[in-house]
């Protein structure tokens, strides 16, 4: 069996993982049918269909959706009855209610690239800007930024916030070619579009609150005095509170987030102009590139200099894997800041406990602590009894997360104590409550348990300083990428942990509609919180690089990143958080980059399998270069893409050695430059070699680009082991750290 089948294999493998998981479903009808993304590649050039909107015929493109679907349609049905929605603006494909049959016979079609299932996703001051150093730009920049556009694939935005006001802001860049449907844009808040379940023209308003929460945190304007009911006071404000902000609302209250809208945002968002999208949606398991919207989408906003940043994932407790793999997309880990939120509770006899919530009720003082006779707090198991204006005891539930919402509001209690795993981050709730380890609570039952009238109060949630910080939070997707192994995902880190940004008061602060609270601002956590600060950092270095491409601007905030603090096992936290935590200052003026074309992408797809037909579709004919057979290829691994970081799973006990191809660009001040490599272990002690040849960099006006190869061998001796290294260029001003990382799988 030759490499290629064996990767081929488990990705067959990983893609029944993903739709046997049960956080992703399709929806499907009585007939069988169900709706499918046809994926048909890059728009017919030059001649695409640039209209913002269908008008009343037939454009040529949707004309061909309707011909190619009537090929395959035998029961007596039209095309115009299936077609929910035809991608022609910056892509090719469209979306249509099918049978399984009619979508395989699609898929052997000549001219498809994929067909697959439109499933539904989940969505899961800011003082995270000034922890990682981003001061606040002084009023010229505001001006460059002007002219960056940052589209949010969210749950549309709440405009009234302070954070959007577009007071001294000029209109639109003239190239700016999106529209605001059923909402009243200003000039900061440029385009507003809303997708559900293929049907357009709905409100872009933001209902939930994340959307304006995580557009804020890309792009908000400072506001002063924010803070959450007194918690967290201070300076709320984006990474670009210059640029303008684009809206494509894909994820609903009702609904999540659908493969077909997301599909049609991207369609719409590269086409209208946008220059960063920000993408906080997020699946427990990647998928396969080109039958993902993400990856698709992304591929064509990098075709045209469009980053797109998007979430690792949250699904590190159960055991998810990182999400948004494309290389050339940015997967984003979430990790903690410098702050934390305590909250205390005091109990009848003098013990305090120290848990953690964002709780801003008046203190609940001496009250009766009450444990559910059904041993739970769910809803239902409180009723017919009497726990009104008690403390409830929650004990742990769903293995390491207790509700804690519902019940104990419903049951009128006047607190909640729940007992959880040892949280690195702090929840809102619609009554005072907070979350203790399971040993605090054992001591609170004991308490509880030792006198007949137990009494406790809840205290005011306060604020921490966390020395510690950052540290990778325990809910973010770790690695190793199930895609392509060669590519090290997540690629950084960013504060995810007790964010306070920009809410809708269209929705509570806690999930709990009953929550009567209305909030201007709120406290968030989950690499959806992460994303936006990447996202933020993009357009900061896209603001004064306007020529960069998607590979240059993502090279730039992966190699100045900082290694994170790695308590515990050190190797394993480089998949948890790749280069490390963002550092937008220093990606500015990175020194050297690692870029990579179109091309070059394509020569790494040729080593997944995809042969020159299906590569042809994607993105035009006379760019496509795979080699005819498996043997001596252009790009024989996908290792050999000019990554900013170097991975590979290797087989345990099994000496090893790799090389990895790449070539920097010097962009510095300076055309002359010379730089100096060194390598720096992680552990010492690993059986790990590193050796780059050359190992100084000479650049001048002549040789803007250098080559060199890193070669790693060694051998990792069991299963389940990550080891790594980094390579570091050096020219005494700037450091281009570069990850290098070997595994092996776990055995399960
Ligand atoms: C605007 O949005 C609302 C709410 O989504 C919807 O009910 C209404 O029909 C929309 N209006 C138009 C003109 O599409
Ligand atoms: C800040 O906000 C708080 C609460 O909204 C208010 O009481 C206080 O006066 C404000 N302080 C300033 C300096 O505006
Ligand atoms: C709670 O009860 C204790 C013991 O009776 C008492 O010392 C304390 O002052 C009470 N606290 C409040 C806030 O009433
Ligand atoms: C907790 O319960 C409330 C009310 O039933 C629900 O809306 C919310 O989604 C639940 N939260 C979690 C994390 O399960
Ligand atoms: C305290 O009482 C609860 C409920 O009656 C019981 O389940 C628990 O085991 C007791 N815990 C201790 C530590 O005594
Ligand atoms: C390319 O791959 C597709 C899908 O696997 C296959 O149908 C087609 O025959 C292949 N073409 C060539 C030239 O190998
Ligand atoms: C592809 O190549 C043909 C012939 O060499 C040329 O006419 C055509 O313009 C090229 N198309 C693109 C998109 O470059
Ligand atoms: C690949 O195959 C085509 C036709 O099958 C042939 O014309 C071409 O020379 C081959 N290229 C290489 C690099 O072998
Ligand atoms: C692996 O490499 C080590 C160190 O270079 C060498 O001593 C050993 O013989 C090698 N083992 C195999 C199986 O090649």
């Amino acid at each position: 069996m030759g490499p290629l089948s064996i990767c081929l294999l488990l990705l067959a493998l990983f893609t029944e993982r993903v739709s046997a998981s049960g956080s992703i479903f399709s929806r499907s009808g009585s007939n069988g049918e169900q709706d499918y993304i046809v994926y048909l590649g890059h728009l017919p050039s030059p001649e695409s269909d640039t209209s913002s909107e269908p008008d009343e015929g037939l454009s040529s493109l949707e004309a061909a959706h309707h011909d190619l679907l009537n090929q395959v349609l035998d029961d007596g049905s039209y095309a115009s009855d299936r077609i929910i929605r035809s991608y022609k603006r910056s892509l090719n494909g469209f979306a249509a209610r099918l049978t399984e049959q009619q979508a395989n016979k699609l898929a052997d079609m000549e001219g498809v690239v994929s067909v697959f299932p439109s499933r539904t996703h989940e969505l899961q001051t800011t003082r995270s800007w000034d922890f990682l150093g981003l001061p606040q730009p002084p009023q010229e920049e505001l001006a460059l930024e002007g002219d960056v556009i940052i589209g949010m694939f969210d749950t549309g935005i709440w405009l009234d916030s302070p954070s959007f006001s577009d007071e001294g802001f000029g209109p639109p860049p003239s190239r700016w070619k999106g529209i605001c449907q059923n909402f009243t844009c200003n000039n900061k808040v440029i385009g507003a579009r809303a997708y559900q379940n293929g049907v357009t023209g709905l409100s872009p308003l933001d209902e939930m609150g994340h959307g304006s929460h995580t557009a804020s945190t890309v792009a908000g304007r400072a506001v002063g005095n924010v803070s959450f009911g007194g918690l967290a006071v201070g300076v709320a404000r984006g990474a670009v509170p210059g640029a303008r902000l684009a809206v494509y609302k894909v994820c609903w209250d009702d609904g999540g987030c659908l493969d077909m809208d997301i599909l049609a945002a991207f369609d719409d968002a590269i086409a209208d102009g946008v220059d960063v999208i920000s993408f906080s949606i997020v699946t427990r398991f990647p998928f396969y590139y080109f039958k993902s919207p993400q990856a698709i989408g992304s591929f064509h906003a990098m075709r045209h200099g469009v980053v797109t940043s998007a979430s690792a994932g949250n699904s590190g407790l159960s055991g998810g894997r990182v999400c948004n793999v494309a290389p050339w997309m940015l997967s984003v880990a979430a990790s903690s800041i410098d702050r934390r939120f305590v909250d205390r509770v005091v109990l009848g006899n003098g013990k305090t406990i120290v848990g953690s919530s964002v709780n801003t009720f008046p203190p609940v003082n001496n009250v009766t602590l009450a444990f559910p006779i059904d041993g739970s707090c769910g809803p239902d198991d409180l009723v017919g009894d009497s726990y009104k204006g008690k403390i409830l005891l929650c004990p742990v539930e769903d293995g390491f997360r207790t509700n804690i919402s519902a019940g104990p509001l419903l049951a009128g209690a006047a607190g909640a104590i729940a007992a959880g795993i040892a949280p690195d981050a702090a929840f809102i709730y619609p009554l005072p409550a907070l979350v203790v380890s399971e040993s605090q609570f054992d001591e609170i039952l004991a308490y509880a348990n030792s006198t007949s009238d137990p009494v406790g109060t809840i205290e005011r949630t306060y604020t921490m300083g966390n020395a510690q910080a950052p540290i990778a939070a325990s809910f973010s997707s770790p690695g190793p990428n199930l895609v392509t192994p060669e590519i090290l995902k997540p690629d950084l880190s960013a504060p995810g942990v007790d964010i306070i940004a920009a809410w809708s008061p269209l929705s509570p602060p806690s999930d709990d509609p009953k929550d009567q609270r209305r909030v201007q601002y709120s406290i968030n956590t989950g690499t959806s919180m992460s994303c936006p600060h990447a996202s933020g950092a993009a357009a900061y270095v896209k603001s004064v690089h306007r020529d960069w491409s998607t590979a240059m601007i993502m090279s730039a905030l992966i190699t100045t990143a900082t290694p994170m603090n790695t308590p515990g096992n050190a190797g394993t936290n480089d998949l948890k958080y790749g280069a490390g935590q963002l550092n937008p200052t220093k990606a500015r003026d990175p020194g050297l980059v690692y870029d990579a074309s179109e091309g070059d992408y394509i020569a790494m797809l040729c080593t997944q399998g995809y042969n020159a037909t299906q590569l042809a579709l994607i993105v035009g004919s006379n760019t496509t270069a795979c080699s005819n057979g498996s043997t001596s290829t252009a790009a024989a691994s996908a290792g050999d893409l000019n990554y900013p970081s170097m991975a590979a799973r290797v087989e345990p006990g099994k000496n090893f050695s790799l090389a990895f191809p790449r070539t920097v660009t010097n962009v510095g001040a300076g055309v002359a430059a010379v730089y100096d490599m060194k390598v720096i272990f992680t552990d010492p002690a690993d059986n790990l070699a590193v050796a780059v040849a050359p190992c100084r960099l000479e650049f001048n006006a002549q040789t803007p680009k250098v080559s060199f190869t890193v070669t790693v061998s060694g051998m990792v001796p069991v299963a389940g082991q990550v080891i790594s290294a980094a390579v570091v260029w050096s020219d005494n001003e700037h450091e281009v750290r570069s990850p290098v990382v070997v595994y092996t799988d776990s055995d399960d």
